[in-house]
């Protein structure tokens, strides 16, 4: 399996998964299919695309040719806020599932993600319905820090959503999971 950064070029592609993603598991993305449909191929390339590309990406995972997962980080553009980065629409086709495509497309997105200079915090949200998730992100070291009730509404049906925050702490957890080797140096040092 290949990762790598998507481009513009990747943008059908995408738009087709993040479709797949959004129809298969409702429950665990804020996003819904209408709003996806409404898009433009334009509106899904500046996504790959934008203004800001090295604090702003979404990595993917191929087999061939094929894209076979997704996860996006965007960081904060405040002064106040730029310590924090963001991960968003992490999914797996269904077939590619269980075998380390999910921990590997995390591993490559925190790798770049905390190599940016000054980053301090990484956060999501994931649905309490994602048990593989939840339980992925806890072995990269994200901790809970609340839940809030409600989070989506689906038709007549509510989910709540946990957040989690990963401490770069100088890169500690990341070491512990095996993401980051003893010498890569986290955006957050300061030397
Ligand atoms: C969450 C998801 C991306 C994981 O992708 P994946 O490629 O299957 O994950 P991996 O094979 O890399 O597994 C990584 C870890 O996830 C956890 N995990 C994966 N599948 C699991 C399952 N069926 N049950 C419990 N934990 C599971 C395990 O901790 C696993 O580590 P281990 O293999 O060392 O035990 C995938 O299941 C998915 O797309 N789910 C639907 C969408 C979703 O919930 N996205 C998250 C939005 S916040």
């Amino acid at each position: 399996m290949e990762i790598r950064t998507l481009t513009a070029n990747d943008a059908s592609a995408y738009a087709k998964i993040r479709l797949e993603a959004l129809e298969c598991n409702p429950e665990a993305f804020s996003a819904s299919v209408e709003e996806h449909r409404a898009l433009t191929e334009e509106d899904v390339a500046a996504r790959l695309y934008p203004a800001d590309p090295i604090n702003n990406f979404v990595v993917g995972a191929f087999a061939g040719e094929r894209l076979m997962g997704t996860a996006g980080f965007y960081r904060d553009k405040g002064l106040k806020g730029r310590h924090k980065g963001h991960i968003w629409g992490v999914y797996v086709t269904r077939e590619a599932r269980g075998s380390g495509v999910g921990r590997d497309m995390l591993g490559a997105l925190l790798k770049r993600a905390t190599g940016l200079q000054g980053i301090e915090q990484i956060t999501l949200s994931v649905a309490t319905t994602q048990d593989a998730a939840l339980k992925l992100y806890q072995s990269l070291g994200f901790q809970s820090f609340g839940r809030e009730p409600r989070a989506l509404k689906i038709g007549e049906r509510y989910i709540d959503e946990e957040y989690m925050i990963l401490s770069l702490d100088r890169g500690r957890n990341l070491k512990v999971a095996g993401i980051l080797d003893e010498n890569h140096s986290s955006g957050c040092e300061t030397k």
